[in-house]
């Protein structure tokens, strides 16, 4: 397993082009189920899920090939109804083909996803959109089985805005002829790029001014040409690196207002920040980092993927700071690591407390999931000395050439690959 020896204590300097978005990329590869027509999607970051999203389209009888961030995908033969559980497994995301499949062939089979370390992450506010348009749901042998004779458009209300059953349905509604209304809809910048890529296809999807996700159906669908947005998570991931190690950087080909909230509790916390359409300035104003408190909520509010390089941040912070964590329950495996590096933290329930200390000190830590993986790669750029972040794998799933980039920052950032027996 590659693990990241980092030499810590250094600023960053200079700049940093954004990849596309993961979270928008793999619904969007997804999509491509919906048509027998070829596909082309550029800017689609070269990341473990997206292999596995590949792996997935191949096994179901795409054609796939992925050449400098473009991925073109062809029909090759009929497509299969079910996925595998051992490439559901590794991504929880892969339930997504569960709409395109169900909407194109009436029928679909897809492992129920399993726990993960974030939490238990069900699947119910899906399947109970997918009832409402029309289909029945059993289970068989952990597998969910999803079909019906015939789906009709229809009214949807969910519980919660997720955002993977905002997209699910999305895609299923896009081929169900007739007029679908998603309410309390998830609002994120990942479901517009969708909302884009689907409409490239000759879809007919708009969010009304009440929100409302308002989907015309089609008989069919044909080829997809589409640019994926900008990662606003690794864009929010470089900012607190900066943030924390009191550096000035330059975030390129990003977008901005996908950013606000975080900008906006950055200047809080006493940092100067610049903007312009594509490209976000960072340098310190104040010589001490100031405690925020955060709530993490659905879009425009506080990103969950950012909470724990966040956390990394006010770990810094000149006094106390609360940090609530309101979407996922157990999204603070982080903290415990952080901890070993000499941070302050107390876990009440879904709050973080935190005492903001000086600096961190070097520590062999271990990622427990992507993010908080993240997290810990700040922590160490800010320790004076060498520390060593395990489980790599975790980051690798979602930050595309995460130590390329940080040492053209100017950081001291290795990857090892341990011998089998280590
Ligand atoms: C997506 C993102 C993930 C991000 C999350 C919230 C992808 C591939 N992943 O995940 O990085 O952290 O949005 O912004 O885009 N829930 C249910 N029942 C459901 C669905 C969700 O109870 O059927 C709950 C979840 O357990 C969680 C909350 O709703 O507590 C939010 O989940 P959701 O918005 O669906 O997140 P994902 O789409 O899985």
């Amino acid at each position: 397993m590659d693990k990241f020896i980092i030499k810590g204590g250094r600023k960053l300097k200079g700049s940093v082009e954004i990849s596309g978005s993961k979270n928008a990329a793999l619904p969007i590869l997804m999509a491509t189920l919906l048509t027998d027509e070829d596909c082309v999607i550029n800017r689609v970051p070269n990341l473990r899920d997206i292999r596995t999203t590949i792996k997935i389209l191949e096994e179901l009888g795409k054609k796939v090939s992925y050449d400098n961030g473009t991925l073109i995908v062809k029909a090759k033969r009929k497509l299969k109804t079910s996925v595998s559980y051992d490439l559901v497994k590794q991504m929880r995301a892969s339930f997504w083909v569960a709409g395109p499949l169900l909407a194109r062939f009436k029928k679909t089979q897809v492992p129920l996803p399993g726990g993960c370390a974030i939490g238990l992450r069900p699947v119910d506010i899906h399947l109970k959109g997918f009832e409402k348009l029309g289909a029945k749901i059993s289970m068989d042998k952990g597998n969910i089985i999803i079909k019906t004779r015939k789906l009709n458009p229809a009214k949807i209300i969910l519980s919660f805005p997720s955002v993977g059953a905002t997209q699910n349905l999305m895609m299923c509604a896009s081929l169900i002829p007739g007029k679908t209304i998603i309410e309390n809809a998830a609002r994120e910048p990942e479901v517009q790029d969708l909302i884009n890529a689907l409409n490239s296809m000759g879809a007919s999807i708009i969010i009304d001014n009440r929100g409302r996700i308002v989907i015309e159906g089609k008989e069919k669908l044909g080829a997809m040409n589409h640019t994926i947005v900008a990662d606003r998570i690794e864009t929010g991931t470089y900012l607190l690196a900066a943030a924390a190690t009191g550096s000035s950087i330059t975030i390129k080909e990003c977008v901005p207002s996908h950013n606000e909230i975080l900008i906006e509790y950055l200047c809080e916390a006493g940092f100067k920040i610049e903007t312009t359409e594509t490209e976000i300035k960072i340098s310190k104003k104040a010589k001490k980092i100031k405690p925020v408190n955060i709530k993490t909520a659905p879009f425009p509010g506080f990103a969950t993927d950012l909470q724990a390089p966040w956390m990394t941040l006010m770990c810094l912070a000149n006094g106390k700071s609360d940090v609530s964590e309101d979407i996922f329950e157990n999204r603070f495996m982080h903290a415990a690591e952080l901890i070993r590096m000499g941070a302050n933290i107390s876990l009440e329930r879904n709050c973080a407390h935190i005492i903001g200390v000086k600096n961190f000190t070097p520590a062999i830590v271990m990622s427990s999931d992507l993010r908080g993986g993240a997290a810990l790669v700040i922590a160490a750029l800010c320790a004076k000395g060498t520390s060593e972040v395990q489980r790599v794998y975790h980051i690798d799933r979602g930050y595309e050439r995460i130590e390329e980039k940080l040492t053209a920052l100017g950081a001291k950032i290795k990857r090892v690959n341990p011998a089998p027996f280590e």
